[in-house]
């Protein structure tokens, strides 16, 4: 089934997006449309759902099929993980990396063996990403042999199938309990919106919205809301650590000499920053999480 470009919004006028049915990105999908504000009707063991807020519908699909789905238009977006989506060749755009699903495609060998130079010459490897894998041989002029099979990856070089896998790794719990260890990395991965590169006006205001929300939403993830007391005197210190979206909102307290300041604190230098503020005097610091950030 082709997508009708005449249809405003797909046949029922909602956007479709493609979302994996089950596994590695299923609860994170779902969590961000939850957080997106869009309500979805039952998402329990449906091949699709629709959302009365939003105009969404929802189609539960294998990864593997996502990007070809997103690519004949049969689906107007979709989240993937980016090994699927370069493995799969297909045509479709990437529209916004989504900060979950983080793992890498890697080479891993019996934790005994020891990894010399030149190493995987003429050996076998095991991978379901027979094309990632050929073209990483490729860039590093190795020649290798592929056996592609389509799961349990890591059980190749206990059976004698491989020397070699070239799997997902995201904790290194799989690896780990089957005696292998990590030795290239192929790939670094996450989940991303992908789109079909052909979409009208109508469905590419619907992905702006959708990509507006998403925005805020992971913005909001990276940074949190700051209150704390701090004396009058020592403000001018305090506001330049924290200079906030604007500007850092100043309270008197009820206390003489004593302001309440409130503003917004990015993760990546929380720590770091806490610490200073104590140094600065700021006292009763207060660290609230935020739903939705717009700047
Ligand atoms: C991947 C991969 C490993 C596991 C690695 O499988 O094939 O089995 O995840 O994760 P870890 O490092 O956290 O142990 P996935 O769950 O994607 O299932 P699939 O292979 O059936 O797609
Ligand atoms: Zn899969």
């Amino acid at each position: 089934m082709k997508n009708d470009r005449n249809a405003p919004l797909g046949s029922a006028g909602k956007l479709r997006i493609a979302i994996q049915k089950s596994g590695r990105l299923y609860e994170d999908s779902i969590s961000l449309l939850k957080e997106c504000g869009i309500d979805l009707r039952n998402v329990k063991d449906r091949l699709k759902t629709e959302s009365d807020n939003f105009p969404l519908e929802v189609f539960f699909l294998r990864d593997d099929d996502i990007p070809q789905y997103v690519e004949d238009g049969v689906a107007d977006v979709g989240i993937v993980g980016l090994n699927i989506l370069n493995e799969k060749c297909k045509e479709a755009e990437i529209v916004e990396e989504l900060g979950f699903g983080k793992c890498r495609l890697a080479l891993a060998i019996n934790k005994s063996e020891e990894y010399v130079a030149n190493y995987l010459q003429g050996k076998r490897i095991a991978t379901s990403y027979p094309v990632l894998l050929q073209k990483y041989l490729n860039e590093n002029k190795i020649a290798a042999e592929i056996h592609e099979i389509s799961g349990s990856v890591e059980i190749a070089p206990g059976i004698g199938l491989a020397e070699v896998i070239c799997d997902l790794v995201s904790s290194g719990s799989t690896l780990f309990m089957n005696g292998l260890k990590e030795v290239e990395t192929i790939l670094e991965s996450q989940a991303v919106l992908i789109r079909n590169k052909e979409l009208n006006e109508e469905q590419l205001k619907w992905v702006d919205k959708l990509l507006f929300r998403i925005r805020s939403v992971k913005k909001a993830k990276r940074n949190k809301y700051i209150l704390l007391n701090a004396p009058n005197e020592q403000l001018s210190k305090i506001f330049e650590l924290l200079p906030g979206m604007k500007s850092p909102t100043v309270l008197p307290l009820a206390e003489e000499g004593w302001s309440s300041v409130h503003s917004v604190l990015s993760e990546d230098e929380f720590w770091e920053k806490i610490e200073q503020l104590k140094a600065a005097g700021a006292q009763g610091i207060l660290v609230v999480p935020i739903e939705k950030m717009i700047v």
